[in-house]
């Protein structure tokens, strides 16, 4: 059994924060950021909510895709950021889109969505579900540290979603990583008010090993486009679009030189939206598909990679 996405869609905040904003109350510049990340603005929630973009990423998929919630086997959402600890992420769009499926969230970071994916292919695979919304909703504004200059001018807020189909074709390659690291990139958790709870309470915002993340970042892409390649059995001169994690320009452009890549096959939201790990994927993908650059036939690699560590990448035919 394989798979093929039939819709795609994504929402992003009003709010639009220029590196120059961030400026007036960190000390940093819009030189800095642009010069070091590629990054030139991203969106930030302010007034809606996280539920409200993941909805309305996921009927704007529905409609690509021509079919009602009620299609729907299951829903999966990508998430570290849930408006919600309970019930998930996943059940917030059901609700709201009047779909009666299975939903649930999923937590792998950045690579998220491709873990979604490898869920979704294993319930076609099974023959539970032929029609499966795909979600990636994040809101890293709620987890940052507003202070720490080295991590909060990389991030975003958004989501995006696509319709997978399950078909006789369309995947020629999977592949799942976990390089356990608890540091490198994280979160501490949640302290809660527990009277019995012993010891320190970690602050919730993320610290991350910039460097450390950022040679992951480069050698994972490399190592597994060629991995992706090696099991389709094809050249990466084959592949017409990569769709790689939207970190930071370098670890893009230095992923381009050492892959030999030709660059505009190279998709990128980076410098207008920022990092919104799990989300910048499937939005890079929905840009893609909706500019018409995506042909069908086409030879899509995508790469998602941090928190975990965790990588996720995959081989598609463009439907
Ligand atoms: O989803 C995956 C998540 N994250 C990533 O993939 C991130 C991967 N890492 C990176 O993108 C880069 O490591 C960063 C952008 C985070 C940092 O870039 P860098 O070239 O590795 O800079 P650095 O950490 O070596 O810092 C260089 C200098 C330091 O100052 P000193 O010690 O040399 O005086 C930092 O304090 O830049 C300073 N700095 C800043 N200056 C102005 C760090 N952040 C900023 C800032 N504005 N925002």
């Amino acid at each position: 059994m394989s798979f093929r996405i039939i819709g795609t869609g994504s929402a992003l905040p009003e709010r639009i924060v220029t590196n120059d904003e961030l400026s007036t109350f960190l000390d940093t510049s819009d030189e800095w950021i642009r010069t070091r990340t590629g990054i030139r603005e991203r969106r930030v929630i302010s007034t809606e909510s996280l539920d409200d973009l993941a909805v309305a990423a996921s009927q704007r998929a529905l409609e690509a895709a021509g079919i009602e919630a009620s299609d729907l086997d299951l829903i999966v959402c990508s998430t570290t950021t849930s408006d919600h600890i309970m019930p998930g992420q996943g059940c917030a769009v059901a609700a709201q889109i009047g779909a009666t499926c299975p939903a649930f969230d999923l937590s792998a970071a950045c690579a998220g969505f491709v873990f979604a994916l490898d869920v979704a292919d294993g319930w076609f695979a099974r023959g539970r579900a032929k029609r499966v919304l795909i979600i990636a909703a994040e809101e890293m504004s709620r987890l940052i540290d507003w202070e720490d200059r080295a991590t909060c001018v990389l991030f975003g807020d958004g989501a995006a979603a696509c319709v997978v189909e399950a078909a006789e074709d369309g995947l020629l390659a999977m592949d799942l990583a976990t390089s356990p690291d608890m540091r490198a990139l994280a979160v501490p958790g949640i302290g809660g008010n527990s009277p019995f709870k012993e010891g320190e309470r970690p602050a919730s915002v993320l610290a991350m090993e910039g460097q450390r993340v950022f040679k992951f970042g480069v050698t994972t892409i490399c190592s597994a486009v060629k991995r992706l390649c090696m099991e389709a059995g094809i050249e990466v001169a084959d592949i017409d679009h990569f769709v790689f994690h939207q970190a930071n320009e370098r670890i893009l452009s230095a992923a381009v030189s050492r892959l030999g890549l030709d660059d505009a096959k190279v998709g990128r939201t980076l410098e207008t939206c920022g990092n919104i790990s799990s989300a910048c994927i499937p939005l890079t993908l929905d840009n893609l598909a909706r500019s018409g650059a995506l042909a069908s036939g086409d030879l899509v690699a995508i790469v998602g990679f941090g928190a975990g560590l965790d990588t996720g990448s995959c081989l598609l035919r463009w439907a």
